[in-house]
């Protein structure tokens, strides 16, 4: 495992450039198994839920060709194999494999994916999809096995609007017979890039952001070029860390629509920002003031940037709530904010108080998951003094080029193997 290093309390200032989206790379790349060419994807993020990805595609058969941040895929002539568990629990998004070998081979054999620790995070939405297209799912000892004579398009209406759950029914459908509808679909822009992908290679699924997505099954998929749109969480991510520290920080390569709500809460927090086409420029205010966050599906504030901006609210003047509604265990960074100094307190598992600020100080803390490690990052930053993150493997999943986009504007972090 890799440790982060950081001495903190030094202004930062600077560009800092948006890779392209993890949680959009890792459904084109399944995705990429449904057609019958080769496929070449660009602005692919070099982060190691790719490295697995890619691994399962070898494992799979396929011809996997990387160059910088380019990936070429040929599908042409995979087997139907059982994925190795010690490869798919490597991520939660090994599950998009179900829907695109179901849609090739109309059987798949998978175990239960992986993924962080933030909560229970059952798949029971994409098995109730995939049973309404006609499979049949049998699940033992966490190993499921789904089989289908044939694919055939119907109404699905999802329980709640799961990002997962809405691509991996997509998967399944594109190539299925006639057309279907999913109904109380998820809108994050990933579901709109994995839509334009698959129609870019001769996929006819429309209202992909909206609510409601249609269908079309076609029979034959083409080769295709696409593009991996930037990732707004990083993005999010960054603009967070800017409203800390930031003396002067460009963040580029962004679409500033896809973090509209954080905008608005970083306005509320005091945050002058100027927002250009495809970039954002963030100077750190004197001072910060306290609001309340409530996370909700897009495009409400993500739940992947609560954990960030809890790093924040700890420098913000006043009591800050953050209500936490789409997991059940997604507060596990406050403890490890409260060494270093911070005051915050659990109501309940879904409900958090802040109050600030409160001067940090660099501690040894350990990441639990993803964003639990952005947030520290985060801190450390701000905290006066050195900190080290333990399990610093976390954030390397979801963050390309971290220290490296952090060194250039100032940060003293580094990397280094954990003895
Ligand atoms: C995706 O997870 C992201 N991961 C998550 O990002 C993100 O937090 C989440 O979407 C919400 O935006 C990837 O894209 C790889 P969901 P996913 O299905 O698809 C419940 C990160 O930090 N649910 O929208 O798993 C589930 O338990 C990661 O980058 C069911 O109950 O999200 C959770 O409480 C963390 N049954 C909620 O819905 C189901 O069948 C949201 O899940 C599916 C989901």
């Amino acid at each position: 495992m890799y440790k982060i290093i950081i001495e903190g309390n030094n202004k930062l200032s600077g560009k800092i450039r948006i890779s392209g989206s993890k949680n959009s790379a890792v459904a084109l790349v399944p995705a990429a198994v449904l057609c019958d060419e080769e496929v070449t994807i660009a602005n692919v993020p070099s982060i190691s839920d790719i490295d697995a990805l890619d691994e399962i595609l070898r494992f799979l058969g396929a011809k996997v060709k990387r160059k910088d941040d380019v990936m070429k895929i040929d599908s042409s002539k995979i087997k139907n194999k059982l994925i190795p568990e010690k490869i798919s629990k490597k991520l939660r998004a090994s599950y998009y494999f179900m829907g695109a070998l179901l849609s090739k081979f109309k059987k798949v054999e998978m175990h239960f994916p992986g993924g962080c620790s933030i909560g229970a995070r059952p798949i029971n939405l994409h098995l109730k999809g995939f049973e309404a297209l006609g499979a049949k799912v049998e699940e033992k000892d966490n190993l499921f096995i789904i089989t289908a004579d044939k694919l055939i398009g119907t109404k699905i209406n999802l329980d709640f609007a799961s990002v997962g759950a809405t691509i991996n029914l997509m998967l399944a459908a594109v190539k299925a017979e006639g057309t279907t509808i999913i109904s109380n679909a998820a809108k994050e822009p990933h579901i709109v890039n994995v839509a334009t992908f698959l129609n870019n290679m001769g996929a006819k699924i429309s209202g992909a952001g909206t609510s409601e997505i249609k269908i079309v099954g076609v029979s034959k998929l083409h080769s295709c070029f696409h593009e991996v749109v930037p990732d707004y969480i990083e993005t999010g991510t960054y603009m967070i860390l800017a409203s800390a520290l930031g003396d002067a920080i460009t963040i580029e390569n962004i679409i500033p629509d896809h973090v509209e709500s954080l905008i608005s809460k970083l306005e509320d927090v005091g945050v002058p920002m100027e927002i250009g086409v495809d970039y954002i420029n963030i100077k750190a205010p004197e001072k910060l003031k306290a609001t309340n966050v409530k996370t909700q599906v897009y495009p409400g504030f993500p739940t992947d940037l609560q954990q960030p901006f809890a790093a924040l609210l700890t420098q913000a003047t006043g009591k800050s709530v953050i209500n936490e509604t789409i997991y059940e265990n997604r507060f596990q960074n406050l403890y490890e904010l409260n060494k270093m100094g911070a005051t915050t307190e659990l109501l309940t598992n879904q409900k958090a108080v802040i109050v600030g600020p409160t001067k940090l100080t660099g501690k040894t803390v350990r990441a639990t998951d993803l964003r639990a490690g952005a947030s520290l990052v985060i801190a450390g930053l701000i905290a006066n003094g050195t900190t080290t993150i333990l399990d610093a493997d976390y954030v390397l999943r979801g963050y390309e080029g971290l220290v490296e986009k952090l060194t250039n504007v100032g940060a003293k972090i580094k990397l280094e193997k954990e003895d």
